[in-house]
């Protein structure tokens, strides 16, 4: 790590004002000046496009334009218009066309993040660059035995990863179970967060803010303020949640209904698991059952420490990171009333999911996690926040001409994650999921899988991965995506 130099003490110094700036701004938002919101509207689903016969034929268009965002006027980023995009329902089997026409000012392309297909060629390929005014035509093809569960798609090209989502491009997949879970309603709730301007744009975003992972002043929900769901009591709705805020972790709470989680990230569990609250991470998903009872109950997100710049930064602890009161934010409220709807069959139990941790590992690998001062030749006047701090794993910034991790497909590796920093960075690795076997020093004692894995501040995590089906180049990072483009993503090759 480089010391600190009084230079880059007194610049970072500057970019804190900026930020504690900015923050103040976001503040007075919704009281007085600034974007006006409109809260407890009826919630919206996203259009639903289903396959059917094995197929699913999409458009999607990227572009900047109007739309409603909490229930005004706004500009942003949409896939056709709409914030989030459509939501795709797919069964396992099936094979996917979405041609992306890229009606963006900036080069683009499209990730299935937590999809299980294969990363070469015109398939979740994150390689590929989608140069404005152009269309790709991508295809997937889903294993018969692709896990059921909530997916979701959003763009991937390194560098403007974190302004696109923040702008509003992303989407939810959702892969069905063979066998169906008898529910009286389905919801998907994708959750994000964005910050906009009187005028309604997106707001831009501070260098400090960027360092932190920007958070949104506004947390939507399908792209709304707060808003409001009915039921009657004794339903069970099965609520597809995606935590699609670019750094915001989420710790969600609905007291006074009967919660149970029916898998997170992709699959679902041998059996529902009753819980009070969830937390998800940037990029992970929550496949809930909510059994209502009768009342109101706010869906809330808690306050979520997941670290801060103050030991590296002389004690300013930077901005970007939204501090709630200890109720948290509300996402929506949920009116139970009426007369009770009639009890439904049980849920179908899963085939207990596979479990490496008797499993003989063929390699065992150290990734660290970094963040370090330094000006990388730069800096001094309003350079990026990846010139000022370095994100990197083991030691190296992302070069899409290196591979960093070359690994023998069929291979049962060991990875131990280690995040050196004062952060919290949610690891993410495509097409393969992680169990989860050691989390700070203690062995899991469950069977654990998830696609995002948090790896706490100046602590580690121990996962074994299964190097099953595809050969070809993809990528794993941190999931806040602020550090994703600033470097903190490394290249995989299986062969
Ligand atoms: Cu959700 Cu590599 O991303
Ligand atoms: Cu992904
Ligand atoms: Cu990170």
């Amino acid at each position: 790590m480089q010391p600190l130099s009084r230079r880059s003490a007194l610049f970072l110094g500057g970019a804190g004002v900026v930020a504690t700036a900015t923050g103040a701004a976001g503040l007075l938002w919704g009281q007085g000046p600034g974007f006006q919101a409109a809260v407890g509207q009826e919630l919206i689903e996203p259009q639903a496009l289903h396959s059917a016969d094995g197929r699913l034929q999409v458009k999607l268009s990227a572009a900047l334009g109007q739309m409603r965002i909490a229930g005004k006027d706004a500009t942003a980023l949409s896939y056709n218009g709409s914030l989030p995009g459509p939501t795709l329902f797919l069964q396992a089997g099936d094979r996917v066309n979405v041609t992306l026409e890229n009606k963006l000012a900036d080069p683009t392309n499209l990730h299935v993040h937590g999809l299980h297909v294969s990363p070469r060629g015109n398939s979740d390929n994150v390689l590929v660059s989608i140069e404005p005014g152009t269309s790709f035509g991508y295809e997937y093809q889903l294993p018969v035995d692709h896990p059921p569960g909530v997916y979701w798609y959003h763009p991937h090209r390194h560098g403007s990863v974190a302004d696109q989502i923040f702008g509003g491009l992303y989407g939810a997949i959702i892969i069905e179970d063979s066998q169906p879970v008898p529910v009286t309603r389905e919801r998907v709730l994708v959750i994000s967060d964005i910050s906009l301007t009187e005028g309604g744009s997106i707001a831009a975003v501070s260098e400090m803010e960027k360092i932190m992972g920007r958070e949104g002043v506004m947390v939507l929900v399908n792209g709304q303020l707060s808003p409001a769901l009915t039921a009657r009591p004794g339903e069970r709705e099965r609520w597809r949640i995606i935590n699609a805020c670019n750094s915001r972790y989420l710790k969600l709470r609905l007291d006074g209904q009967h919660l149970q989680l029916l898998g997170l990230d992709s699959g679902r569990f041998q059996s529902p698991r009753d819980v009070e609250e969830v937390l998800l991470a940037p990029g992970n998903r929550a496949d809930l059952l909510v059994t209502t009872a009768i009342g109101t109950a706010i869906l809330r997100t808690l306050p979520v420490d997941r670290g801060s710049m103050g030991s590296m930064m002389g004690g300013n602890n930077g901005g970007g990171q939204s501090r709630p009161g200890p109720d948290g934010t509300v996402l929506a409220t949920l009116s139970v009333t009426g007369a009770p709807a009639v009890g439904l069959g049980p849920v179908p139990t899963q085939p207990a999911p596979r479990d490496l941790r008797a499993t003989p590992v063929s390699a065992h690998r150290e990734l660290v996690f970094a963040m370090e001062m330094g000006m990388n030749g730069g800096g001094m006047g309003g350079g990026r926040g990846s010139e000022m701090m370095s994100f990197t794993i083991d030691g190296r910034p992302f070069d899409p001409a290196r591979v960093d991790t070359t690994v023998p497909a069929g291979a049962v590796e060991e990875w131990t994650l280690r995040n050196t920093s004062p952060m919290d960075h949610p690891v993410h690795l495509h097409v393969w999921p992680m169990q989860i076997i050691e989390q700070a020093g203690r062995p899991v004692d469950s069977v654990v899988w998830q696609d995002v894995v948090n790896v706490p501040a100046r602590s580690s995590v121990r996962v074994r991965i299964a190097f099953d089906d595809f050969t070809g180049k993809t990528v794993y990072h941190c999931h806040i995506l602020d550090h994703e483009d600033s470097g903190m993503m490394g290249l995989i090759e299986v062969r």
